[in-house]
């Protein structure tokens, strides 16, 4: 990762920190991307600490002009980019029987107009450059997750994260005579601040995360980043297109 640079949205906290934290620990210099500013600035304060590079942006990726801005201040300070990891995402649409068309447009912009502008965005640049790397986020959710399902519903998620595996494929494909590899991670059951109280509502109840998921633990957001890592390294160079699970054997 030495001299690459590395954009990463949704790094204000939860797993797009990990992402930033790991790949600047391991020489990338990084462009983080968050709607959080003051979340954004722990996670700058900390890869400073730890001797890295960054530069923190705050932006909301589901709008067209803050991402066209976005990428225009990054391409300006570092000349090009060499990695975009898009981590924004998330949402709860509830039980389809009483789902709200709200949350249904919300978690399609979230996960996917984010995913959409900041990879126009940055597929522009990296085709002429002939080089790059993309890394969208998915999820065990993209093809049902029994206890969200069971318990809270949540199908545009399902939905949204599904989309995400058919983007990736899709964009891989566009890319690939470019030498732009672009790839998927689809977490299992990860613990961050926003998702462990809900985990630990239902992990004792009958299709709770742990008894489904073979490895018998959630995950941290630790194995996401190195999954993350490896898609963005120069090792994974012969693999696009693909939806990486990460998720314990589920
Ligand atoms: N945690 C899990 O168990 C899990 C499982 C599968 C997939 N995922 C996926 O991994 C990714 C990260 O998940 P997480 O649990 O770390 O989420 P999180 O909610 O902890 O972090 C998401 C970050 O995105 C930021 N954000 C939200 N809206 C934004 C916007 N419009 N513009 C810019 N930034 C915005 C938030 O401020 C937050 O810092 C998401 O795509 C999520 O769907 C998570």
């Amino acid at each position: 990762m030495a001299g690459k640079i590395a954009l990463v949205t949704g790094a204000a906290a939860g797993i797009g920190r990990a992402i930033a934290l790991r790949l600047a620990e391991e020489g990338a210099s990084l462009v983080i991307v968050d709607i959080d500013a003051g979340g954004l600035a722990g996670t700058e304060q900390q890869i400073k600490a730890d001797g890295g590079t960054v530069q923190a942006i705050t932006a909301d990726v589901t709008e067209e002009a803050p991402v066209k801005a976005l990428f225009q201040s990054a391409l300006a300070a570092h000349g090009r980019i060499d990695i975009l990891v898009n981590d924004v995402g998330g949402g709860q649409s509830g039980h389809i029987w009483e789902a709200k068309v709200e949350d249904w447009d919300f978690i399609m912009r979230l996960n996917l107009r984010s995913a959409f502008l900041c990879t126009r965005a940055a597929a522009a640049h990296m085709r002429e450059r002939r080089s790059g790397r993309i890394v969208n986020l998915s999820s065990g959710a993209r093809e049902g997750t029994p206890w969200t399902a069971y318990y809270m519903g949540n199908s545009a998620y399902a939905a949204a994260k599904a989309a995400i595996h058919g983007f990736t494929r899709n964009v891989a494909l566009e890319l690939a005579e470019y030498g732009v590899t672009v790839n998927a991670v689809a977490p299992g059951p990860i613990e961050t601040e926003r998702t462990g109280p809900g985990f630990r509502k239902i992990e004792h109840l009958e299709y709770g995360p742990i008894r489904a998921t073979p490895l018998r633990r959630i995950g941290v957001p630790a194995d996401i980043a190195n999954a993350v890592l490896y898609l963005a390294s120069d090792e994974a160079n012969y693999i696009t297109g693909t939806t990486l699970a990460v998720a314990g054997g589920r």
